[in-house]
């Protein structure tokens, strides 16, 4: 069985798609969900779906490798990130290589960079005025929305589009592909081991 965890700091609807699609998986599962944020409503969907889940605060991410000694004592064999707000450290990166993957609401390398999250990328998306934004799934490394971009899909801003309504498309994207894609690249990553 390969385990994956899942960091979130918010709604976590990502995670729970996530979680969703290997639940009738005889080979792939989402085993623990982990958060910065103490009351992310990330945290009920895990009681739902029955996923333990892990809190930790600044101080022991950055200053401990604690969270390290979490995944390894659940055997976590992958780490997924689906709206996680933090960067994540050096020592994180190292633990897991090749092995830490993030979305953005984006296409990257555009509307990405430390502060550009959430409504902020789609704020920033509407102001620019481009005509086509979507998601970009990447390989995590200590810098933000750097890594290998792993798969990029995308979808047409028209006039009448807002912050919010992109907000929705990008989404829907997402809650397509990023399954999907993570199945890929475990699949991938256990024939190149
Ligand atoms: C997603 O749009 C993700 O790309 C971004 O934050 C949002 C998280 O949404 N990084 P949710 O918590 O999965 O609902």
């Amino acid at each position: 069985m390969i385990n994956i965890a899942i960091f979130a700091s918010g709604s976590g609807s990502n995670a729970q798609k996530i979680a969703e699609h290997f639940q009738g998986s005889s080979d792939i599962r989402v085993s623990l969900i982990l958060t910065n944020n103490p009351t992310a409503f990330v945290l009920e969907r895990a009681e739902k779906l029955d996923i333990p889940s892990h809190i930790f605060n600044r101080e022991t991410f950055y200053k401990s490798t604690d969270v390290v000694d979490v995944l390894k004592n659940n055997n976590i064999d992958f780490v997924v990130l689906a709206g996680f707000m933090w960067l994540v450290p050096g020592y994180l990166v190292e633990a897991y290589p090749n092995k830490i993957v993030n979305i953005h609401p984006a296409l990257l390398p555009k509307f990405g960079g430390k502060g550009m999250y959430g409504d902020h990328v789609h704020n920033a998306v509407k102001q620019a005025g481009v005509k086509e934004t979507g998601i970009t799934i990447h390989y995590v490394n200590e810098h933000y929305d750097e890594g290998n971009i792993i798969f990029q899909s995308k979808c047409e801003v028209v006039e009448n589009d807002t912050p919010q309504t992109i907000a929705e498309k990008v989404h829907a994207l997402e809650y397509q592909h990023y399954p999907n894609v993570i199945e890929e690249v475990i699949l991938k990553s256990l024939k190149n081991s």
